[in-house]
């Protein structure tokens, strides 16, 4: 056996989401010639590996997390020749490449779905996926009083009477992962892409899969939907994942154990508790998951220190290490999270996005990063009703306007739409319009401004990569101010961030390596966060 390089340890992960990245084709869709043609200004930036949002034929009633065939490339975005040459070319780079994978529920046009509608109440067909009789005299009421995580009912009725439950919309049925068949399938599924060379998958709802057997009532129906977080404690997070993240495990170590390079999983885990997450992550499951407390941490120094701190106390002894997150493509923007919409870019909220950035990237761990958030982009908040595309947005009657802001496509270059995202073709529209400030966070401009949030970005990754205290390990608290964290990282790298108005003084004497914004010696200004080399 060879021994093993843990490469994902404290790897830096950019998000792709593909559609919106760069479109070669001029349908105003990204796709994964375009993914390739980025390939370079991502390698500039200095990360280690991309995550690819899901490419795979769907009707993309979700944008893809409702997938018809888990081994293809949908024509909206390429073919396995193509996802080919992106491999290669990634490969030629050093850029690592995830995919991202939705063992949940597949679509509703996936042919094993099909099929279950074609067949009978209590065929081999239906096993593969939750059917059962309704409820009432007529067996017109649902069969459990469960609610999906996008809004209304989590059952649908088909025409012979029956059932099928879905946990998001009803173009994606759950299956039932007590059928030995599922697992089987996957296996398949995640040898198809191994072969072909990928370098993991991240795992689309990780907590989710079984449902507690006999699928009883909940004495909360609607809290998934209310909080959009998976917190039915019958639907999501049952014991029996876990021989699933194991069987996962073992397979990813057999391609690691012909070349010593590891697969990595890294999960989408919602659930309630810093103990239950850490229970994902045992030396013998997932690699890692996603902490999405910090996304969730308010602009507060108390706040971002205890979501910190439980981290490290959560992952302390499961052999993972914590994987950093403050945007993604269900999310708001942390520029806009952080303050006011900036659409200048140099107002509060992007002071403090900055500030955020550094302080993740010194954080022990893994980090991934949005695209987008590279560029300091502001979450379009005043996208019309009639271009939405969300199914939260539709499933709620209107009332929850949230993914398609942070999902609009990338600006690269030029003064106005589409601003280089679509190349080559006169008039091409980008699905998403994209508003006329983004002229202002354009690559090419970003490139140029030796002040812009890119050179943050690509600066710390420069340091990140080049200095031995960073990436994996411990931190070590410093006594400060009410306002201002900071914390020590190996011998001697400070990392401090005032997350007040008022300046405070710095933390300790030190040589400057790097600060979010202008940082006069011996002082860290309001919303600002700055990296010293120390002799603590
Ligand atoms: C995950 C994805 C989200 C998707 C959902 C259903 O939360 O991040 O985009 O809609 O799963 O697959």
């Amino acid at each position: 056996m060879l021994s093993k390089y843990h490469w994902w340890r404290d790897a830096v992960i950019y998000q792709v989401y593909v559609r919106s990245f760069l479109d070669s084709t001029g349908d105003g869709i990204g796709d994964l010639a375009g993914v390739r043609a980025g390939l370079p200004y991502l390698k500039k930036l200095g990360v280690d590996g991309i995550w690819l949002s899901p490419f795979y034929p769907s009707p993309q009633h979700d944008h893809g997390y409702d997938v018809a065939d888990y081994r293809g490339v949908d024509p909206l975005f390429g073919d396995l020749a193509e996802f080919d040459s992106l491999m290669a070319a990634a490969r030629r780079l050093g850029i690592k490449v995830l995919l991202d994978i939705v063992p949940n529920h597949c679509s509703s046009e996936h042919p094993w779905f099909r099929e279950a509608l074609a067949g009978e109440p209590g065929s081999p067909a239906r096993a593969r996926f939750h059917f059962a009789d309704g409820r009432g005299p007529d067996g017109s009421e649902p069969p459990n009083n469960w609610h999906a995580m996008f809004g209304g009912p989590a059952w649908t009725r088909v025409p012979d009477g029956q059932w099928y439950l879905h946990m998001f919309t009803p173009e994606q049925p759950d299956w039932n992962w007590r059928n030995p068949e599922i697992a089987d399938e996957f296996d398949r599924t995640l040898r198809f892409w191994l072969d072909r060379g990928v370098d993991g998958f991240r795992i689309d709802v990780a907590a989710g899969l079984f449902k507690h057997p006999g699928l009883p009532d909940s004495d909360d129906p609607e809290a998934d939907a209310r909080t959009r977080d998976s917190v039915n404690p019958l639907a999501w997070n049952q014991p029996e994942v876990h021989e699933v993240w194991r069987r996962w495990r073992s397979l990813c170590e057999e391609y690691a154990d012909r070349d010593g390079l590891e697969r990595l999983l890294v999960g989408e885990v919602s659930v309630p508790t810093a103990r239950e997450h850490a229970l994902y992550v045992r030396p013998d499951e997932l690699h890692q998951a996603f902490f999405f407390d910090l996304l969730g941490a308010p602009w507060d120094a108390d706040a971002f220190r205890k979501v910190i701190s439980e981290a490290m106390q959560d992952i302390a002894g499961t052999g993972s290490t914590v994987t950093w997150v403050l945007n993604n493509h269900d999310q708001v923007r942390t520029v806009t999270r952080y303050g006011e919409p900036a659409t200048g870019g140099s107002g509060l909220g992007a002071a403090r996005a900055r500030a955020a950035a550094l302080l993740m990237l010194a954080l022990p761990g893994a980090a991934y990063i949005y695209q987008g958030e590279e560029l300091g982009l502001p979450e379009v908040v005043d996208l019309p009703d009639d271009v939405l595309t969300d199914p939260i947005f539709r499933r709620t009657g209107s009332r929850a306007r949230i993914r398609d802001g942070c999902r609009v496509p990338l600006p690269w270059s030029g003064q106005a739409s589409p601003f280089g995202f679509t190349s080559g073709v006169e008039g091409a529209k980008p699905w998403l319009p994209q508003p006329s400030y983004f002229a202002e966070y354009a690559t090419d401009r970003a490139l140029a401004d030796t002040r812009s949030f890119w050179h943050l970005y690509r600066d710390g990754l420069q340091l990140r990569a080049s200095l031995p205290q960073l990436g994996e390990g411990t931190l070590r608290w410093l006594d400060t101010p009410p306002d201002v964290l900071a914390f020590v990282r190996g011998d001697g790298l400070v990392c401090a961030v005032n997350f007040g108005t008022a300046p405070a003084p710095a933390p300790a004497p030190g040589t400057p390596l790097l600060s979010s914004g202008p940082c006069p010696p011996g002082v860290l200004p309001g919303a600002t966060a700055a990296w010293w080399l120390n002799d603590l």
